[in-house]
């Protein structure tokens, strides 16, 4: 239950990839959340190559259509022109609460955001063994789980959002080619989870995969692609949207 005893209507999308032609891309989207929603996750790819300018479409759209508070995650394509700072800032001027590491309260409702990295899954897991350009992989996978972990640390709410780009576990990426596993997410993301007793988490990221599933600890994991949620139901608006 948020605060006042009412519950919050949690609105959660991912993989908008706005490009040089979007305007309105996401338009419907961002009037009926608005409806139906207390508040909007953007799990991350909110562009196509991390440009300012399509971030700036973005933000337009977000401004005209938009009428509950978002919060975001950067995704692997808002890095593309290594300047992940110009999509924050844009973003950020629309209102948008962005989250790399840091958590949020709305209405007694907790939420903790970063976009992850892959490394892959389980016992299959990619371990920081032999090259030094192997370690640094996971050693990035392991800082974005402490990330996690630390922005978790902040909240003092009994109900705990997470939100993130790379899926933290397996069941959410099936349906993808399973030689690409590794790449879409990373079992070290689960454990933050686990341990906090996060009431559900929300990613992006792989647009073919499996849109629920959960943790070792049956917390609940949501795929919230938008092109994955455009597939299952073509004629809705590509959100998923979860009371707490
Ligand atoms: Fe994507
Ligand atoms: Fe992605």
């Amino acid at each position: 239950m948020a605060k006042d005893g009412k519950k919050m209507r949690i609105a959660a999308t991912a993989d908008v990839h706005y490009g040089k032609h979007s305007k309105g891309k996401m338009q419907d989207l961002f009037a009926t959340a608005s409806r139906e929603a207390d508040v909007l996750l953007m799990c991350g790819d909110l562009t196509d190559y991390g440009l300012a300018e399509e971030a700036e479409l973005l933000a337009a759209d977000i401004r005209s259509y938009l009428r509950i508070p978002v919060i975001a995650v950067l995704g692997n394509h808002d890095f593309e022109s290594a300047h992940p700072e110009a999509v924050i800032k844009v973003m950020e001027e629309a209102g948008v609460e962005m989250l790399d590491g840091e958590a949020v309260e709305i209405e007694g409702v907790g939420f903790a955001g970063v976009c992850g990295f892959g490394g892959g899954f389980g016992r299959r897991m990619l371990n920081a063994w032999g090259e030094p350009l192997i370690k640094t992989f996971v050693q990035e996978a392991i800082d974005q789980a402490l990330r996690l972990e630390q922005a978790l640390t902040k909240l003092q709410t009994e109900r705990r959002i997470v939100l993130l780009h790379y899926a933290p576990v397996r069941a959410t990426v099936e349906g993808e080619p399973p030689e690409i596993f590794p790449f879409l997410g990373s079992t070290r993301l689960e454990e933050p989870i686990n341990r906090f007793r996060v009431s559900a988490c929300f990613h992006g990221h792989a647009h073919n995969g499996t849109a629920e599933g959960a943790t070792a600890t049956n917390v609940p994991v949501f795929n919230v692609a938008a092109p994955l949620l455009q597939k299952q139901a073509p004629d809705k608006q590509p959100f998923r949207l979860f009371e707490i």
